[in-house]
C-alpha cells in the first residue's frame, strides 16, 4: 500500500507549522510510518533553493523566475524524499505545497493559475496530495501571529492586499475540490484547532 500524501496550507502565520507537531504525534500514537517535510526544501539542494526564495534580495526577483525556482525544487523534492517514501508506504506530511503556489504565485504574484498547472503537470504528473488541510484565518491576524513569531521573510514582508488573495485563492481552490480539502477555521483556540484536523485525519 502507498502512504498517504497530507498537506498544510494556509496564509502566513496560520498555524501550519504548529499543528505538523500535532499530526506527527497523531500518526505515531497510531504506529503509521510517516515523515514530515516542507516547501520550499526538503532536501539539501532544495534547501539551498528555499533560501534563494525567502532571503531579501538585492535585485527584484522576477515573479516568473520564482515560480521556476519553487517548481526546482519541488522536482527536487519529490525525486529524491516524497515519492521514494509513499512508494514504500511511508505517510508524508508536508508544510506548504502546490496550492501554495496557486496561492502566492498564480494569486497574489498574479501569474495566473494557467502557468502553475502546466508546471504541476510537468513536474508532478498526476501526483496529488490526498488530504490539504486549508488553515483560514483573516491575514491581519495571521500577519500579527507572524509577526509576534519573529524576523518576516521576503514573502511575509508583502501588503495586506497580496495575502487578501492569497487566501481567497485557497478557498476557491478548496470549493473547487471538496473532497481532498478540509479548511479549517484557524482563528479558534489550538485546540479546537487539533480537533479539527483530527477530524479530517480520522476520515483519511
Ligand atoms: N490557534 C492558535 N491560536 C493562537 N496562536 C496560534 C494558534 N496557532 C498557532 N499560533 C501561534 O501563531 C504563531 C505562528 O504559528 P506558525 O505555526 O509558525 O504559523 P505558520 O507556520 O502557518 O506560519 C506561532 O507563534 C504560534 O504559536
Ligand atoms: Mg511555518
Amino acid at each position: 500500500m502507498p502512504g498517504r500524501f497530507i498537506t498544510i496550507e494556509g496564509g502566513e502565520g496560520v498555524g501550519k507549522t504548529t499543528n505538523i507537531t500535532y499530526i506527527r504525534e497523531w500518526l505515531q500514537s497510531r504506529g503509521i510510518p510517516h515523515l514530515v517535510t516542507r516547501e520550499p526544501g526538503g532536501t539539501p539542494y532544495a534547501e539551498k533553493i528555499r533560501g534563494l526564495l525567502l532571503e531579501h534580495q538585492e535585485e527584484r526577483v522576477d515573479a516568473v523566475a520564482e515560480l521556476l525556482l519553487i517548481f526546482a525544487s519541488r522536482a527536487q523534492h519529490l525525486a529524491r524524499c516524497i515519492r521514494p517514501a509513499l512508494a514504500r508506504g511511508t505517510w508524508v506530511v508536508c508544510d506548504r505545497f502546490t496550492d501554495a503556489t496557486y496561492a502566492y504565485q498564480g494569486a497574489g504574484r498574479q501569474l495566473g493559475m494557467d502557468k502553475v498547472a502546466t508546471l504541476e503537470q510537468m513536474v508532478q504528473g498526476d501526483l496529488r496530495p490526498d488530504l490539504t488541510l486549508v488553515l483560514d484565518i483573516d491575514p491581519r491576524e495571521g500577519l500579527r501571529r507572524a509577526r509576534a513569531r519573529g524576523d518576516l521573510d521576503r514573502f511575509e514582508t508583502e501588503q495586506l492586499a497580496f495575502f487578501e488573495s492569497v487566501r481567497r485563492a485557497y478557498l476557491e481552490l478548496a470549493a473547487a475540490h471538496p473532497d481532498r480539502y478540509a479548511v479549517i477555521d484557524a482563528a479558534q483556540p489550538l485546540d479546537e484547532v487539533q480537533r479539527a484536523i483530527a477530524g479530517a485525519l480520522e476520515a483519511l
